[in-house]
């Protein structure tokens, strides 16, 4: 087959902005990176600047792109930080207030609101998602209500409502094309994952005017051109799907059963569950793993808020490190925990706790205790909270065989050998961990023709390195016992 068609791959995630380009093969021809700012402007309050967004994808884009020869590129994908909200005026295409970041606590009074007025069950039977401030519905709301003059301008239909796929597509199209792929609105709490459209009783309940939707499309198909005037010429964009969704198409889980984790800025596990739309007695959520020609499949997923954001932590906020890569050797110089453990609940706990509430703790300090027990904790907490994931989908009858690993921590040995030793199974580190990325391209590329289907993307997987639970039961009770304990002492609800 040729290998001259490339594929641009845009991962805005929740601190950088990414541009990839791919080959034919799933080889990386061009990167590029950007951070961008984070405002916390009230405690517990996450918000980008939706100029930030785009000028850092823009840059990103045109940085890859000026690496490769621009004439070879056939398809581009989006993926993208999900739950994300952003608002805009369909005139002038300026965001109305800030992007609300999924991890953005806010609305914790909203959601509790909603639960006391009864509308859990219909919430979760539809959307497949709880009532927690992560999800979009109460965000978009929030900024109906907070923004003088948004509500009647949204129900007079001025305003559009996307996450930042949404956001990106419509900017992209030069205000061309408002869609969404099923995998974005599946994140949204708005959405019948059952139905695949967005639900009337859902809007009513979360007080969303339809009028601010955008349309919802496959995750492969027809999302419009870019501007041509952006790179110097158009290029079709055929694939969109939320980043965790992406990383499970890039590392290629298909068939039910197959189980991924990312470990980005959060953790997010994502199961696959065929064609059926199984619902967790645990407290995980059942969400659109992808939707390819009008057919759902679905996924259980578990999400936790902070996983690199623990190590980001010890960097930027304690000072302790200078960098992510320090903490290898630094860990495997520790002979042991020495009973320390951190509670990384800086935005309250996620799945299967579901406690906005909640804020982090570090339990077990003595007079000994130094810089590499906290780091040791905080990467312990990673795998962890892991198992409690793990352990939910246990109780909900699933008991995966092997989990295949992506995203920044798990190029650490020590964490991830010590996440198939707390989790007991083997974990799969693939040849390409760029994932995330990966499974935009390979969405595009479907769109595009350049893969045919589902098993050739399947046969494109390698793993670089299986790591295989090394630890008594004993040890892994006791630790996984402490780690409990520390919990549940800052559960709030
Ligand atoms: O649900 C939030 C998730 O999409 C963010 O991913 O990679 O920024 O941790 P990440």
């Amino acid at each position: 087959m040729s290998q001259d068609r490339l594929i641009l791959a845009i991962d805005q995630g929740t601190t950088s902005s990414r541009a990839i380009v791919f080959d034919e093969s799933g080889s990386i021809r061009a990167v590029a990176q950007q951070e961008f700012p984070q405002h916390f402007p009230n405690d517990g309050w996450v918000e980008h600047d939706p100029e930030d967004i785009w000028d850092s994808t823009l840059e990103v884009c045109r940085a890859a792109l000026s690496k490769v020869n621009i004439e070879k590129v056939v398809s581009v994908g989006i993926t993208n930080q999900r739950e994300t909200t952003v608002v805009w005026d369909r005139a002038t295409g300026k965001a109305i207030y800030n992007a609300i970041v999924w991890q953005d606590r806010r609305t914790a009074a909203i959601c509790a609101g909603l639960r006391d007025a009864g509308h859990s069950e219909t919430v979760t039977e539809r959307s497949g998602l709880l009532l927690d401030p992560y999800f979009s519905g109460t965000k978009a709301a929030w900024i109906l209500d907070n923004v003088e003059g948004a509500r009647a301008k949204a129900e007079a239909g001025e305003l559009a409502f996307g996450t930042i796929d949404s956001f990106l597509l419509w900017r992209l199209t030069g205000g061309q094309v408002h869609a969404t792929d099923a995998t974005n609105a599946s994140r949204t709490n708005l959405y019948n994952i059952h139905t695949a459209q967005w639900d009337p009783k859902l809007l009513e309940i979360f007080n969303v005017p339809e009028a601010i939707l955008p349309t919802v499309q496959d995750c492969a198909s027809d999302f419009g051109q870019t501007e041509a005037s952006l790179f110097g010429r158009s290029l079709p964009i055929g694939g969109i799907a939320g980043d965790q969704q992406a990383a499970a198409i890039g590392q290629c889980c298909f068939e039910p059963g197959m189980i991924k984790s990312t470990y980005g800025t959060g953790c997010f596990v994502i199961l696959n569950t065929g064609e059926k739309a199984v619902r967790s007695n645990n407290r995980l959520l059942t969400t659109v793993g992808y939707r390819l020609d009008g057919k759902t499949t679905y996924a259980i997923e578990g999400a936790i808020f902070v996983a690199g954001a623990a190590v980001q932590w010890l960097r930027d906020g304690l000072g302790l490190i200078k960098s992510a890569s320090e903490t290898e050797d630094l860990v495997k110089s520790t002979d042991g925990n020495h009973g320390v453990y951190l509670v990384p609940a800086f935005t309250g706990l996620g799945a299967p706790y579901w406690d906005p509430d909640a804020r982090g703790a570090i339990f077990g300090l003595t007079r000994d205790t130094g810089p590499k027990e906290f780091v040791r904790a905080a990467l312990e907490s990673v795998c962890y909270q892991t198992f409690d994931l793990f352990e939910a989908m246990a109780e909900d009858g699933v008991r995966p065989k092997a989990l295949r690993v992506d995203g920044g921590m798990v190029s650490n040995d020590w964490v991830t050998q010590y996440l198939s030793d707390i989790l007991n199974i083997e974990v799969d580190r693939p040849v390409i961990t760029e994932t995330t990325a990966l499974g935009a391209a390979y969405l595009a590329g479907l769109q595009a023709g350049i893969f045919e289907s589902l098993e050739d993307i399947a046969s494109k997987w390698g793993c670089e390195r299986s790591f295989l639970p090394n630890m008594e039961d004993s040890d892994r009770n006791r630790l996984t016992a402490n780690w409990r304990d520390a919990v549940s002492r800052i559960r709030k609800n």
